[in-house]
């Protein structure tokens, strides 16, 4: 009996609907091709659901997400809905509930992809981030006092221990250990820490030491490095090769993964995954709902069905997500532009010919 998979799909808000329709698209392509099937249970959390209801994510439905082998996301955000509500309510609820303490985003240029980093290319651009998902100011602890007067207050803590911290480095450290074995050029490269360890006395120094400990002890083999985050956004911009993986704390992460989108080629390509690794794990688009491209048949899904080539791998399913990429890679050499409008193509054209190629 072929292996069946059950992904819990959560389409959400604007354009999200339409990308994950080609991300499982091609799913179902690969899937077809590999001898492997898919099991698909939509939910409809978003900001339709939410204004019709005043039901974020439910409790219960958390629990449900549980059970499943992953989770596809499509982008949750609405105009009508004030900001937060559904941030903190949905996606950040599911991160936090699931546990999910890896934000895995590969920052790769393809060829064909334009970067607006003058004179650089796919081989200066080919890194990962690993931001942590679960800790620092994203905790909420805080709080905000004599609010409405001049004299108020408000706090919002970084608040980090060692057990969160090192297990985000142990990943990070075992993904660089998995990609020097593959490719020699990364090999070359060292693992580097992100931080603001310069202001940061306590929260930066923790996670310093934590990196130090842990390469000295358990990864000697890899060269270590590390860049305040100020100076890494220079980098990222003026010395992208220097990178291969990048860890660090969640809002540096947060901050610094956009900029790894743009020079990756735009919101349109950057695609992310909420990883448990003992858990649940969530893939989505890093693209929002886009509501102004929602309906059109414009918006570029190849964020999408990256996101969707991640969870293949996260699977175990190396093969396959190999496949998608080189699909993916022939397809955008055939597309104008990876901006939503510019691609020469509609939305579902973009699906269909990565799914033709499998
Ligand atoms: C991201 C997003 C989220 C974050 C928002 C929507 C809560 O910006 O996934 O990077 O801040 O983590
Ligand atoms: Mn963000």
């Amino acid at each position: 009996m072929s292996k069946t998979y059950n992904i819990a799909v959560i389409p959400g808000d604007g354009t999200g609907p339409e990308v994950v329709a080609e991300g499982l698209k091609v799913l179902n392509a690969v899937a077809a091709r590999e001898g492997f099937k898919f099991d698909l249970t939509h939910f409809d959390f978003g900001g339709e659901r939410y204004l019709k209801t005043g039901e974020t994510i439910t409790d219960s439905a958390i629990e449900d997400l549980r059970k499943f082998d992953s989770i596809f996301l499509g982008a949750i955000g609405h105009p009508d809905v004030k900001p937060g509500i559904l941030e903190t309510g949905i996606l950040l609820k599911i991160r936090f509930s699931l546990d999910q303490y890896i934000n895995l985003r590969p920052v790769k240029l393809y060829p064909n992809v334009e970067t607006p980093l003058k004179d650089k290319g796919p081989e200066h651009i080919d890194f990962v981030v690993i931001r942590e998902n679960t800790g620092g100011i994203y905790t909420g602890h805080g709080g905000a006092t004599r609010t409405g007067t001049p004299d108020e207050i408000a706090t919002q803590l970084m608040v980090y221990d060692r057990r969160t911290v090192d297990r985000c480095l142990k990943y990070a450290f075992g993904l660089k250990k998995k990609r020097n074995a593959v490719n020699k050029k990364y090999a070359e490269k060292p693992i580097t820490l992100i931080h603001k360890r310069n202001v940061l006395t306590h929260c930066g120094d923790l996670w310093y030491r934590a990196f130090e400990e842990m390469g000295a002890k358990e990864f000697p083999e890899l060269k270590r490095d590390y860049n305040h985050v100020d100076a890494a956004n220079m980098w990222f911009v003026k010395n992208p090769e220097w990178f291969d993986v990048a860890v660090t704390e969640n809002l540096f992460g947060d901050i610094i993964t956009d900029l790894g989108a743009m020079i990756q080629g735009g919101l349109g390509v950057a695609s992310g995954g909420n990883i448990n690794p003992e858990g649940v794990s969530m893939f989505e688009p890093m693209g929002g709902s886009a509501p102004k491209y929602a309906g059109r048949k414009v918006i570029n899904p190849m964020a999408a069905i990256g996101a969707a080539m991640m969870m293949l791998d996260t699977l175990g399913e190396v093969k396959a997500s190999q496949a998608v990429e080189t699909a993916m890679t022939s397809t955008m050499q055939k597309m104008k532009s990876q901006t939503a409008g510019q691609m020469g193509m509609s939305t579902s054209e973009v699906g269909d010919m990565v799914a033709g190629l499998l």
